[in-house]
């Protein structure tokens, strides 16, 4: 959601952390703000702009300084302005930046006033900044220390003092930080991503950690107080994740990306087997006797797919569960579950909260399916299958998810052979179809032309129905989700079942109707439904593949993708819907990257 970054060195660090903030802009970019050490004093630039209003500023004020904080907000608590802005400021001598949400922030509010400290902003982040200042006597390290014992919530800080040269403080609970090493330098951040091209030594901080940054070295003390070394490790951050290229938004180049991401992703895996999660994944898939997933917004959608898969190929009772719900909800724990969590970031708070959730009730078997090999849940799995995506910076996701839904085809043949569930030629010809899926994504990348003429229509209206069944309902709800969050435009997903028992009656010549209609069993049953609409005037956008009946005519516009792809078609007919949905935000001229109140890697509850 929010990125740090912060820098202790012996030369003019204000380009590392304005570059930091480039690289992290798209997880949140409500405003953003730098605070730097300047002899003896802060100097804070503050904007509701992007980090290029930023950086224009800090070269107008020629900034420069060899310790200093940065920050890039979505906003929480308290609208996005200058005013709510990080950093946020003390009595001039305190500086501090936070990610995550302090849940007690009303009751030292409460306190700090008692204690003479007036209030700036309505963010619950400035009561950290003037807690840190009402412990600081001299030891930045001690005052953070001291103050973070008192949050309830979650947080990733760094903080600088007036008077504590080339000297930052970070400190984490529930949202990532980590610390560079470089030479006569060290750096912290809230992924080390926005270090890329300063360093790839990265040392990742553990729950209640605090650390303590100076240009030569760097210390950490954990949660009960004790030293503790945190292992430097060099990283592979995937820096030519950043640069857009010939492409107009990250989204149209992360569409692009499919058959690229897909062919990583699978790379090297001739057949499915249980050794591909991880080499615990043998013993515990001949255990499991059923399989809870655990995801949120799109990352559900994938498991929604994947839960088909899993009872069709693998036979294996499978429940799909938005994290949110599940963590608070009552439910009947089974040892012999295998807990699968996805997701693109595996940091987003309500699946690693999930994920925890079903861990201390006894479900110890879990299993990551994620983007980011650092992440936490990475780290707090015991099994694990990285999709091997790359960055991913549009904000709406889009190549991670097609990922996914690979890596969960692969579970469930994995599965599949391990409870002895298909014919080995049957996995064997799962596997070939599962190979060919880069060029046949390549293939439907080829009808960008009408689907842009789609879109052209969807622009100029207020709201869309999509209908799916079956393995492509997940597919129609994940259409309908690109749709509304970088179109704005309010679109609704159905089983097309469904249709009589309500959402028939939004149907009239205003409302476009887009139906996922791929050549399996159930295309004579969607055929039915379509016809349901058109009786209502109702005005009919089809996807479908080669040799179907459904045909274009008065109301009805057909895309066909080639031949129907059997239990991955899915993955081809979610590429169609993402172009659409691509198209219309472009066409209504809306920043798609960045659409509005949203941010990437949703690392608060
Ligand atoms: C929608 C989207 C979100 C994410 C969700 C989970 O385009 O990107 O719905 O899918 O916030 O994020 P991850 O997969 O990082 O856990």
């Amino acid at each position: 959601m929010c990125g740090i970054v912060g820098a202790a060195a012996k030369r003019d660090i204000v380009p590392v952390l304005v570059e930091g903030l480039r690289r992290l802009e798209y997880r949140g970019y409500d405003s953003c703000g730098v605070a730097v050490q300047i002899n003896n004093t802060l100097q804070r630039v503050r904007t509701v702009s992007r980090v290029a209003d930023l950086d224009t500023q800090i070269q107008t004020h020629a900034i420069h300084a060899d310790t200093g904080i940065a920050h890039t907000r979505w906003a929480t608590h308290g609208a996005p302005s200058t005013r709510n802005a990080h950093p946020m400021l003390s009595r001039e001598q305190i500086a501090l930046v936070h990610n995550g949400i302090i849940e007690n922030h009303d009751a030292l509010r409460v306190r700090l006033q008692a204690l003479g400290y007036v209030f700036e902003s309505q963010t619950d982040t400035e009561v950290i900044a003037h807690l840190v200042h009402s412990l600081y006597a001299g030891d930045l390290f001690s005052a953070v220390a001291a103050a973070v014992k008192q949050l309830e919530g979650a947080y990733a800080i760094a903080v600088v003092a007036r008077d504590q040269p080339q000297c930052v403080v970070g400190a984490r609970a529930g949202s990532p930080l980590v610390i560079g090493v470089g030479l006569h330098e060290h750096f912290i951040a809230s992924d080390a991503l926005a270090l890329a091209g300063t360093t790839n030594q990265i040392a990742y901080l553990d729950e209640g950690d605090v650390a303590e940054i100076l240009p030569d070295q760097f210390r950490v003390q954990n949660a009960h107080g004790d030293a503790v070394v945190r292992t430097v490790q060099t990283v592979r951050v995937d820096e030519s994740g950043a640069a857009l290229g010939p492409y107009r938004h990250y989204m149209q180049k992360e569409i692009f990306e499919q058959p690229r991401a897909l062919a990583d992703t699978l790379e090297g895996i001739e057949s499915p087997a249980p050794e591909l999660f991880g080499e615990q994944a043998p013993a515990y898939f001949a255990r499991v006797k059923q399989v809870l997933v655990l995801a949120c917004g799109t990352s559900y959608y994938a498991g929604l797919v994947a839960a088909q898969w899993l009872e069709t190929l693998a036979k294996i009772p499978t429940r799909v569960e938005i994290a949110s719900e599940y963590r608070y909800r009552e439910s009947v724990p089974d040892p012999d579950t295998l807990v699968v969590v996805i997701s693109q970031s595996g940091e987003t708070a309500d699946t690693l909260a999930a994920l925890r959730h079903a861990r201390s009730l006894g479900q110890t078997i879990t299993l990551a399916i994620c983007n980011v090999a650092s992440s936490a849940m990475v780290r707090e799995t015991q099994l694990r299958f990285l999709t091997r995506a790359g960055a991913e910076i549009g904000v709406a996701s889009t190549k991670a998810f097609t990922t996914q839904l690979a890596a969960l085809f692969l579970l469930a043949l994995s599965l599949a052979k391990v409870r002895n569930t298909l014919p080995e030629q049957t996995i064997v010809a799962q596997m070939r179809h599962l190979r060919h899926l880069p060029r046949a994504v390549s293939a439907v990348l080829a009808l960008e032309p009408q689907l842009m003429a789609w879109a052209a229509r969807f622009a100029t209206r207020q709201h869309a129905l999509f209908l799916g069944r079956g393995l492509h309902y997940p597919i129609a709800l994940e259409g309908a989700l690109k749709l509304k969050e970088i179109s704005y435009i309010h679109a609704e997903a159905y089983p097309a079942g469904e249709l009589k028992h309500g959402p028939l009656a939004l149907v009239t010549d205003a409302m476009p109707v887009v139906t996922v209609a791929p050549n399996d069993a159930l295309l004579e049953k969607v055929r039915s439904n379509m016809a349901e609409v058109r009786a209502r005037g109702g005005e009919l956008y089809v996807l479908t593949d080669a040799h179907t009946q459904v045909l274009t005519e008065e109301g009805v516009h057909v895309v066909r993708l080639a031949a129907h792809y059997g239990l991955l078609s899915p993955v081809l007919h979610v590429v169609a819907l993402q172009l659409l949905a691509y198209h219309t935000a472009v066409t209504l001229g809306h920043d798609v990257d960045k659409p509005r109140n949203l941010a990437k890697s949703v690392t608060v509850e």
